[in-house]
């Protein structure tokens, strides 16, 4: 089948089975366009509390069809392609995270949805990156927090309030390559760029840039503001939608050190058309989360949820 069939294939059969296809802002652009919602990791776990679908089809990573299926233990939650992990996520295992809490008993447990469903069973509140900063402005100044697994995401928000929280020495391979040399080249070369970061990128990076938040503020902030060129610093999926939303401005995805060209997560890109196809039509790659680990997370996501609102 070519590219149009497989389309359309995928939004009968959708239809057909009352499935709902969500995708990330990192997934390639083909997915974006059949998808029926697109969203940050925030809105993909609000989207999933709402919707009515009997089958939910995550196109991201695994955390985030974990925490589909956390949010509705009832439904089918696929994905289309099973080892589309997350190297955050990797970076913070549960049974160190464990050890790590049982040293410092008095610290409430903030932990980045870039987790697994294990993680988030020790964890007391879930935060993204669109939330994490609201999040911890709402907790009394005194409460000792740990915050992980991203050291760079942590890092940032203990700067933008003043808090000195224990971090967790994790990071994304994606947005920790991002080159800071090339991107003063870029803002040499377009002095009236702004640059917009996530806060997943070093600090040598976040400095630099005019705007720091999530893939959905960087996307809001580059269609709201009457800018016009834009360095981007985060997985350039998002250029997709950035360029649908502004067909008449510039972005220009930074580079890493490594290579001139733009940065994709190898883990995002694992999916495709053809793998969201084949588990659509034959309902594999199901995501299955232990009950009680399931019970436990369930608490600080809903928490995260609630206070989101
Ligand atoms: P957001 O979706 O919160 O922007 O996070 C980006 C990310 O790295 C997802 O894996
Ligand atoms: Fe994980 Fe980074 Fe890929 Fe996001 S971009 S899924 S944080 S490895």
């Amino acid at each position: 089948m070519d590219k149009i069939q497989l389309m359309a294939e995928i939004k009968k059969i959708s239809k057909q089975k009352n499935a709902v296809i969500m995708a990330h802002y990192y997934q390639e652009n083909d997915i974006q366009d059949v998808a029926d919602f697109i969203g940050d990791s925030l809105a993909l776990a609000q989207k999933a509390a709402t919707t009515t679908a009997d089958i939910i089809v995550i196109c991201g990573v695994h955390f985030m069809g974990e925490t589909a299926k956390i949010i509705c233990p009832d439904k089918k939650v696929l994905v289309p392609d099973m080892n589309a992990g997350c190297s955050l996520a990797d970076s913070c295992k549960a049974n160190d995270l464990k050890q790590f809490i049982d040293k410092h008993p008095d610290h409430t447990v903030i932990s980045y949805v870039n987790t697994s469903a294990e993680v988030k069973a020790l964890t007391d509140i879930v935060v993204t990156s669109t939330n994490a900063k609201n999040i911890v402005d709402m907790l009394p100044k005194d409460m000792k927090i740990i915050f992980g697994p991203d050291r760079n995401l942590g890092n940032y928000i203990n700067s933008v309030t003043g808090r000195n929280m224990l971090l967790w020495d994790g990071a994304c391979h994606v947005h920790e390559q991002f080159s800071v040399d090339k991107l003063i080249e870029l803002k040499k070369q377009y002095p009236n760029a702004k640059t917009l970061a996530h806060p997943e990128c070093k600090k040598h990076i976040i400095q630099q840039a005019e705007v720091v938040g999530s893939t959905q503020a960087l996307l809001n902030y580059a269609t709201n503001s009457e800018d016009d060129t834009f360095i981007v610093a985060t997985e350039s999926g998002i250029l997709h939608e950035m360029k649908k939303q502004n067909p008449n401005k510039t972005f220009i995805p930074l580079p890493t050190d490594y290579n001139n060209k733009c940065n994709e997560c190898n883990y995002m890109r694992m999916n495709t058309l053809e793998k969201l196809y084949q588990c659509l039509l034959n309902e594999t790659n199901e995501i299955i989360v232990d009950e009680n680990i399931s019970k436990l997370a369930i608490k600080s996501i809903n928490k995260m949820l609630e206070m989101s609102k």
